[in-house]
């Protein structure tokens, strides 16, 4: 698909979001042993690391993959996990880090997943929100910024696996 990307939300206000969001986080787990902050693969591997490095806490890394959309700009609905977490969470505060809540499948599965194994807490932080696209409920604690309903692309998130490393979130323009 010819298409040009133009931008939607510029690096300086990302990065100001997530300090502030990083700010809250080391606020509520100020009492934590240790947080395990989780990354959902592949998108969230920008957000996770500029997030974490403004945590000033006793923080672990980890790393999921639920089944991607592929290079289809389509939900399919079904989420399997591809690669699981390196190592278990019972009785651990845990925070998933994700790049974006469309319909809601990857964060929901995800959630009721890790729920199973008893961490003693579980929080979702996620950069965008598309409101307007949920078809299921997920309990989210931060959100970085609400977006309508465009096709984005950058800070980790994709377009047949392109863009992931452009530093600001874009919008796709078709021609
Ligand atoms: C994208 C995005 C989220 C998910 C959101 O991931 O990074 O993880 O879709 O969609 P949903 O709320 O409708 O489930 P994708 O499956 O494209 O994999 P990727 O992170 O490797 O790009
Ligand atoms: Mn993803
Ligand atoms: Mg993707």
């Amino acid at each position: 698909m010819k298409h040009s990307v133009e931008v939607l939300i510029p690096e300086q206000d990302i990065l100001l979001r997530v300090s502030e969001m990083a700010a809250e986080i080391e606020e509520k787990y100020k009492n934590t042993e240790c947080l395990v902050m989780i990354g959902l693969l592949r998108g969230s591997c920008i957000l996770l690391a500029d997030l974490s490095r403004r945590v000033n806490l006793p923080t672990q890394l980890d790393f999921m993959t639920a089944s991607s959309y592929g290079n289809k700009m389509e939900s399919s609905r079904e989420v399997k996990i591809l690669k699981d977490l390196d190592d278990e969470i019972r009785g651990k505060d845990v925070l998933i880090v994700e790049d974006i809540i469309d319909t809601g499948f990857t964060l929901n599965k995800t959630r009721e997943m890790l729920m199973l194994r008893d961490p003693a807490s579980l929080t979702i932080c996620t950069l965008l929100d598309k409101p307007s696209r949920r078809e299921v409920d997920v309990p989210v604690d931060w959100i970085g910024f609400s977006i309508p309903d465009e096709f984005v692309v950058g800070y980790g998130i994709d377009f047949a696996q392109k863009y992931r490393n452009l530093p600001y979130i874009g919008k796709v323009i078709p021609e």
